[in-house]
């Protein structure tokens, strides 16, 4: 199982003096060397953790895949456009959220998405779309013709009791069965951390997960290329 490791939260911790460290290039440096597969980046409308210089820089310095989350608002594509990462992966945003609230509805937004997805692929970058692990949005996805979805997380993490974490597990996986099956690669993330994260990690068709808030989190007390290397250790 791959690991893409998101870094947003490397920048949250400089944005609190809005000084230059932690960088975020140095953590992705670290990030790499410790075994993620991608280094994984939110560039907000707000601009809240991510600046556009990360952006610059990290696609310039990274020696595996930059896959760069963002909205469908024309000024972020148009830098994702100049940029070129490997990947984008269309999320919603809000702009009072904490963090990315469910996934893009892509059956209400078709036309929408369609125009940023051929935008984006005209510039030679691969396109997920972060979707809700639902039947409905994976075959308007693959309607889109894109490569790939990354399906969300947060139910299966967020579920109380044994018996509704079992039954969430149970669809993301037919949810990643029914997305492969239709010729879309799959990936996953959102509130996964080293303790819920193992039963996700077993599900065949997933190729790669996206993990921050987590890693961050560990890595402030015991260093980044520990807490990755615990989590890579830990989705095999
Ligand atoms: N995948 C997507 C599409 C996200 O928006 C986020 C949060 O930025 C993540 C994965 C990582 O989520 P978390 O920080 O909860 O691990």
């Amino acid at each position: 199982m791959r690991l893409g490791v998101n870094i947003d939260h490397i920048a949250s911790i400089r944005q609190i003096r809005k000084g230059l460290e932690p960088d975020p290039l140095y953590a992705a440096f670290i990030c790499e060397a410790a075994g993620a597969d991608s280094i994984v980046v939110h560039l907000r409308q707000d601009r809240r953790h991510i600046k556009d210089r990360d952006l610059y820089l990290l696609k310039e310095a990274l020696k595996t895949k930059l896959n760069l989350e963002m909205s469908l608002a024309r000024q972020i594509v148009n830098i994702a456009c100049r940029v070129k990462p490997e990947q984008a992966t269309l999320v919603p945003e809000r702009r009072k959220e904490v963090t990315t609230e469910g996934g893009l509805d892509v059956c209400a937004n078709f036309r929408k998405i369609q125009q940023v997805a051929n935008k984006l692929r005209s510039c030679r970058i691969t396109v997920s779309l972060f979707i809700d692990p639902i039947k409905s949005q994976i075959e308007a996805s693959s309607k889109l013709g894109i490569d790939m979805v990354e399906l969300h997380t947060g139910s299966y993490a967020k579920a109380k009791t044994n018996s509704a974490k079992k039954a969430r597990l149970a669809e993301l996986q037919h949810a990643a069965e029914y997305a492969s099956a239709r010729g879309l690669r799959v990936f996953a993330g959102h509130d996964l951390d080293y303790y819920n994260v193992r039963p996700v990690a077993e599900i065949e068709c997933i190729e790669e997960l996206n993990i921050g808030y987590s890693i961050v989190c560990r890595a402030a007390l015991v260093g980044l290329e520990r807490a990755v290397r615990q989590m890579k250790d830990l989705i095999g």
